[in-house]
């Protein structure tokens, strides 16, 4: 069954610090690199932690960085690094502190999670049903194929060099934003939170994020920039900003989107106006 043999230099300790061991694997066709550690595991270092579900890509809790590229380690063969004579190096996430191992504390993630107003959408029509275009649901449908492995937030420099952990919300909550914004039902304005809360500003555009992405999610280009632009025309077109001034919101209309209004439902969330709504306003 063996083909050849594999080096391995993984990551061994916690936040405070820690060394890389050297481990020797026999490697076998489709192996992957989660293959490997459990290989180690098993029959040398019983105590190694890693997190790991389904092995399938599916989880999303297997994120590592394989050779200093953010990867999971379960969709990882180690087939791809056979050219290259050094050890293959597995490191935990450099954005997230270590708690032992391979397995690093995510939870600021969730608490980020958390700060996302929940889907709001507008009543039924008449007949008691939810229309919506194709269109539009085939553009927000991307975005629920995150997996939340957090690869993108580990890559993210905003957050992975410049520790941007709370005034940032990062690559997989913009996108989650997107998603609700973008969705044709949904009633709240999500943009003064993004301003202000999520740092949307922040965001560069470099595009590190969707590179990393194992759903090849169009992060960048699909979801920020998007809700970039939207930010950017509400609070920093000087038109804009002057008629605010001076007179109130002024009146917005889209096509897919609900329009908004000025009356505020919580201090940072809009309600929408409903198209019906903003017809008779005209
Ligand atoms: S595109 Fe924005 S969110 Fe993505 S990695 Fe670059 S700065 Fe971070
Ligand atoms: S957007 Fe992609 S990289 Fe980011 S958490 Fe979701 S699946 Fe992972
Ligand atoms: S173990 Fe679930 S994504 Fe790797």
């Amino acid at each position: 069954m063996s083909d050849k043999k594999a080096t391995l230099k993984i990551y061994r300790g916690d936040n405070d610090g820690g060394e890389f061991k050297t481990y020797e694997v026999e490697t076998y066709p489709g192996m992957v690199v989660l293959d490997a550690i459990h290989d180690i595991q098993a029959k040398q270092e019983p105590g190694l932690a890693v997190r790991w579900n389904c092995k399938a890509g599916r989880c999303g809790s297997c994120g590592a960085e394989v050779n200093g590229k953010p990867k999971l380690m379960c969709m990882t063969r180690m087939s791809a690094y056979d050219d290259d004579p050094e050890p293959i190096m597995v490191t935990p996430m450099k954005a997230f502190p270590i708690l032992k191992d391979l397995v690093t504390d995510v939870s600021q993630n969730f608490r980020m999670a958390q700060k996302i107003p929940a889907f709001a959408p507008r009543p039924r029509e008449a007949d008691g049903t939810h229309r919506m275009q194709q269109d539009d649901i085939e553009r927000i449908q991307e975005f629920r194929k995150c997996i939340e492995c957090f690869l993108c937030q580990n890559t993210c420099h905003v957050i992975r060099d410049h520790g941007k952990k709370e005034d940032f919300a990062g690559p997989r909550f913009l996108i989650a934003m997107a998603g609700l914004d973008m969705h044709p039902l949904d009633t709240l304005d999500r943009r003064e939170l993004l301003k202000d809360e999520f740092g949307i500003g922040y965001c560069n555009i470099t595009r590190c994020c969707t590179e990393v992405c194992p759903e090849h999610i169009n992060i960048t280009d699909n979801g920020i920039i998007p809700m970039k632009e939207r930010v950017a025309d509400d609070y920093f077109d000087p038109v804009r900003w002057l008629i605010r001034k001076v007179g109130g919101e002024e009146k917005k209309k889209k096509a897919s989107l609900p329009v908004i209004q000025n009356e505020t439902s919580t201090p940072v969330v809009k309600k929408k106006k409903t198209e019906k709504a903003a017809k008779a306003d005209e």
